[in-house]
């Protein structure tokens, strides 16, 4: 018996997951921070250790995705407690590439040490350690290639950006034999890696029109952070990304994804053939 529980599951990684976890006939359930009307979700919060165990009982494998914010190693704290508490079996994170508490740049010393609240568990744990998401493009930058400029904090290096369908897919592909995946740390990457603006190229091609990639300086970037109102911590991780992006460190690529689908990582052409709807 397996029986999963998916947190974030209304997210990026979450959704595509649920409906990986559906076809597959898993045994799972999914949290949710707030009551859905109609929907069976347990209602918990991160920031709240009883209603956590409460949602964990019973559960054998666990999804964690904590979503970037301030007080995230907190909720990583409050999530191995009741995980530990409820006797979950397995844990299954997503957590960041580059994971490391030793980590020169601060967000991946953030994801290395939350790794290391659920390695300090003594519960099984395999960690999912994507890189970049293609889906950003869709998401939060979907304004800026509407408008057709792409601004960047990245000195145009390259990035080795992965689809989150391809996350969804290796999370329930370990979630669905946990065992097999035990103590392991899979680096999650796209099969390529390309500049911004080999990707705004791609853009242009698929969407029929010009979308450019201008630079800016990480001063610029960190400053417009800060005017957009960013709190002071998630303003310090995302500069941090932005500096080991353009010194050189996000160009990496890893096998790992074809080696557990047994297919190359979706392509970004292809992502942007997906999701034009949301980028037109
Ligand atoms: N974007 C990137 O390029 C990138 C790259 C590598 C790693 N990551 C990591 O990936 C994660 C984000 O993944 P994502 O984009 O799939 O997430 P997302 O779309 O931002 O969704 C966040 C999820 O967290 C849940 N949530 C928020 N507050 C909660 C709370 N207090 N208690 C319980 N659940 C709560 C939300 O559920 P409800 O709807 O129920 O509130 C939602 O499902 C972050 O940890 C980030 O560091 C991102």
């Amino acid at each position: 018996m397996n029986k999963i529980l998916v947190t974030g599951a209304s997210g990026n990684i979450g959704a595509p997951l649920v409906e990986a976890l559906r076809a597959s006939g898993a045994d799972f359930e999914v949290m949710r921070s707030k009551a859905v009307v109609g929907s069976a979700a347990h209602v918990a919060s991160f920031s709240d250790v009883p209603s956590l165990q409460k949602a964990f009982a019973g559960i054998d494998t666990l999804f964690v995705l904590l979503p970037l914010v301030p007080n995230k190693l907190q909720f990583a704290r409050n999530v191995a407690q009741a995980a530990k508490a409820a006797r979950v079996k397995h844990i299954v994170r997503t957590s960041g590439a580059g994971a490391d508490p030793q980590a020169a740049f601060a967000l991946p010393q953030l994801q290395g040490s939350i790794d290391q609240v659920f390695g300090d568990t003594g519960i099984a744990t395999t960690f999912l350690r994507p890189a970049g998401f293609m889906q950003n493009y869709s998401g939060y930058m979907a304004g800026m290639v509407r408008a057709g400029t792409v601004y960047g904090a990245t000195a145009d290096a390259p990035q080795s950006l992965i689809d989150v369908r391809d996350i969804a897919a290796v999370a329930a592909t370990v979630l669905t034999n946990p065992q097999a995946h035990a103590g392991k740390a899979y680096t999650l990457t796209g099969s390529e890696a390309l500049t911004d603006s080999q990707r705004t190229q791609i853009l242009s091609d698929v969407l029929g029109r010009t979308v450019n990639f201008v630079e800016v300086s990480q001063e610029a970037g960190t400053a417009s952070m800060v005017q957009m109102g960013m709190p002071p911590s998630i303003v310090e991780w995302l500069s941090s990304l932005n500096a080991l992006i353009a010194a050189g460190y996000a160009g990496a690529v890893s096998l790992d994804v074809q080696d557990l689908l047994g297919r190359p990582a979706i392509g970004f052409r292809q992502f942007a053939h997906d999701f034009q709807g949301a980028l037109l």
